[in-house]
């Protein structure tokens, strides 16, 4: 079936902790946005207008690999021009794929303005189905008080040379503060877990009580027990909650800010946010977040040992390995901070997607796509091969565009907390001769933690024909230029791929120099 959304995207006004009225971007004139729900199988289809005056937009519809339809991926000036104000587009592509997503707009720092949300994907054949008897969606995000606007430019200026990053005024729990989820004793729900946030990572437990993860990004896994997550930015968990014989007593559902994250504790900054299981709601709801552990204490489940269901096995041997180092260095002028291998991901001119589709034989030379957008040229259905080294104290949560990649190695941890040790303030690169055994059948997901001072691997077949960002999902960091693009199979892309006329008016009324093809 054909699900249609119409988003008319416009300024409305929001006050979701209760200290602070601002404007956010609204969707019909609601804030919250509205949940996209469709099942597996289904076109989806979102008319877009933006009505937002001052900015131009697009919508990136996280962790769907747009197998085919690479058009509507939705960065801009990677798949396509930004939407000025005044203009439509339309988002129109089959969704073949599970789980829990979110979608959130992806033009410069515009998603922390509130433009974003969860995308839910059903599935009456997943292989919990019918371990469950109610689902719920919880978000989480950090929340500003100020515009990204009129933050971004002095995160990036020269009075702040230590790179420290924007201190968000609270966090959000489905876009509030305080939410109780009703149960019943006896009964296992299924709860749905976004970090929708621009930029701090979130620790997830429920006092008192453990639970089963089923799903990551997307990706089914066998179910696997733990009692604590880490929770990055644009990372999902779907988890059973099987609730106890009881309605004497409420249970704290607890999220905790990595505090690693922030430079400074403002003490007016609540870190802690407890919400309910609400068994009753005539039983006591405990306080427990006044006694609830520092972020670096919290022990918190790794998900490098969860084991997709679908059992895929760990792909072969790399065709092509590539390896990049993160540093992250104010040079005070106002724009390079971030840097992958010594290049600050800078916009081209022209989206890199139509610079593929009009460059005929010389699409595979990937000089052709400008040293600054730091191209890397994959061949169709190559094993590609990452290793990220982190030669900076940030904590820096990786998302691939189009696919979901293969986990196969992250720099152990030196205490119990991998997210949390500095390696005595040395960094630890990857060295393969130290690793020789992998998963057998590893982890997938689409976003993958990159710790302080460590490093990681993954791997992922090259059978999406596309240009796909590969960038943390810090939204200052990727605004700082924290990423590269994958230019995958662009002959393959050439021969399938037309564009509707609508994403190029996009371009002409944006003032790009691309008149289609
Ligand atoms: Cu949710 Cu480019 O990312």
């Amino acid at each position: 079936k054909t699900v249609t959304y119409d988003f008319n995207v416009t300024w409305v006004a929001a006050n979701p902790d209760g200290l602070y009225e601002r404007k956010v971007v609204g969707i019909n004139g609601q804030w919250p946005l509205p949940v996209i729900e469709v099942d597996k199988g289904d076109q989806l289809v979102v008319n877009m207008y933006n009505g937002l005056g001052d900015k131009t937009s697009s919508i990136h519809f996280h962790g769907m690999f747009q197998n085919g339809t690479n058009d509507m991926d939705g960065p801009s000036m990677v798949t396509q021009c930004p939407i000025p104000p005044g203009s439509s587009f339309t988002y129109n592509f089959t969704v073949n794929q599970n789980g829990t997503y979110w979608y959130h707009c992806h033009t410069e720092n515009c998603y922390p303005d509130g433009y974003r949300q969860a995308l839910i994907v059903h599935d009456k054949d997943a292989p919990f189905a019918n371990d469950y008897e109610e689902e719920f969606t919880v978000t989480m995000s950090d929340w500003y008080h100020t515009l990204t606007e009129d933050i971004a430019p002095s995160y990036m200026s020269l009075y702040n040379p230590t790179g420290a990053e924007p201190i968000p005024n609270s966090f959000l729990f489905n876009d509030t503060l305080n939410v109780s989820i009703p149960v019943k004793p006896n009964t296992t729900y299924l709860l749905r877990l976004i970090n929708i946030a621009a930029f701090v990572s979130q620790y997830f437990y429920i006092e008192d009580h453990t639970f089963k993860i089923v799903e990551i990004d997307g990706v089914y896994t066998e179910p696997t027990e733990a009692d604590t997550l880490y929770i990055a930015v644009a990372q999902r968990y779907s988890i059973l909650v099987t609730t106890k014989n009881t309605t004497d007593q409420n249970f704290p559902i607890v999220t905790v800010a990595d505090t690693v994250l922030l430079d400074t504790i403002p003490s007016d900054l609540k870190l802690n946010n407890t919400n309910w299981l609400e068994y009753s709601k005539s039983a006591p709801y405990p306080q427990a977040d006044i006694q609830v552990a520092q972020a670096q204490d919290l022990v918190p489940f790794d998900d490098i040992t969860l084991v997709p269901s679908d059992g895929m096995p760990l792909l072969p041997e790399p065709d092509i390995q590539i390896n990049v180092t993160v540093i992250m260095q104010n040079l005070m002028n106002g724009y390079n901070y971030a840097f992958l291998n010594n290049i600050t991901y800078t916009a081209p001119k022209v989206p890199t997607l139509y610079t593929v589709l009009s460059s005929g034989n010389l699409a595979t030379n990937s000089e052709i796509y400008g040293e600054f957008t730091h191209p890397v040229v994959l061949n169709h259905n190559d094993v590609v091969e990452i290793i990220l080294n982190n030669n900076d104290t940030g904590t820096h949560p990786f998302h691939l565009h189009g696919h979901n990649f293969q986990v196969l190695d992250r720099q152990p941890p030196v205490g119990p907390n991998f997210y949390s040790n500095l390696n005595g303030g040395n960094p630890v690169n990857y060295d393969s001769s130290n690793h020789t055994t992998f998963p057998s059948v590893p982890a997938r997901r689409d976003t993958f933690v990159l710790p302080p001072y460590g490093y990681f691997v993954i791997r992922f077949v090259a059978d999406n024909p596309g240009v796909w960002f590969f960038h943390c999902h810090i939204d200052w960091h990727l605004a700082a230029g924290l990423g590269m693009l994958f230019i995958e199979a662009p002959t393959q892309l050439q021969e399938r791929l037309s564009i509707p006329e609508d994403h190029y008016q996009a371009c002409r009324a944006a003032g790009v120099p691309y008149e289609g093809n």
